[in-house]
């Protein structure tokens, strides 16, 4: 009796030791930066969102949030919007692809779903979230107020790699119309810096 219980506790422990919590922290203030690989006709984050109303500020090593968006993004409210996000590793001074991303052919589906990481990062603290769902980024001129909050980019329970020093997580959004079966000629592309750190 006491070997299998053994075995099952040493087993348990080594899951453990295996999954690994890390942080992003973001070092820059506007915190959105334009990809460096732009694709054609991509724009960065203001060609999603006016941020004029929207307030970086660096506290400690967190970024604090506070004020508005409104969407600007020239596209139809019936459109499909792709979303996909790339995890990038600076390595001896090149972008290199890890093994982290996430993509959604629907993202408007999503944009509220308390499950996905954009929702931990940040659609949770939107206001009155329930009459924004029908209003996603497609919806140009609504306007998202945030309660105020402190940008928290836990990647939890990792295994099988260790993060460690510069990423940087590439957005990009796309719209189409499904109806005419075209991508509409604006995209958005934006990348968030940061360094990769163990909790
Ligand atoms: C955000 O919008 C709300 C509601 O319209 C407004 O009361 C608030 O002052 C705005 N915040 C900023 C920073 O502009």
């Amino acid at each position: 009796m006491l070997l299998p219980s053994l075995l099952l506790l040493t087993l348990r422990m080594v899951c453990q030791v295996l999954a690994v919590d890390y942080e992003m922290l973001i070092d820059d203030p506007d915190v959105f930066a334009d990809c460096l690989e732009n694709p054609p006709g991509a724009k960065g984050a203001s060609g999603l969102f006016n941020l004029d109303e929207l307030t970086f500020t660096l506290n400690g090593d967190k970024i604090h949030v506070e004020g508005n968006v409104t969407t600007v993004w020239d596209v139809e409210p019936t459109d499909r919007i792709t979303a996909s996000a790339r995890l990038m590793q600076l390595d001896r001074g090149i972008w290199q692809p890890t093994v982290f991303s996430i993509a959604t052919q629907d993202f408007c589906a999503l944009m509220y779903d308390k499950d996905q990481y954009w929702f931990k990062y940040w659609t949770r603290y939107v206001e009155d979230m329930d009459a924004m769902k029908s209003k996603c980024v497609n919806h140009k001129g609504t306007k998202l107020v945030h309660s105020p909050f402190d940008i928290n980019m836990v990647l939890s329970n990792v295994r099988g790699t260790t993060l460690h020093g510069r990423y940087k997580i590439v957005v990009t959004l796309e719209a189409f119309d499904d109806e005419k079966n075209v991508k509409r000629p604006e995209s958005i592309c934006m990348e968030i810096i940061g360094d990769c750190e163990r909790l």
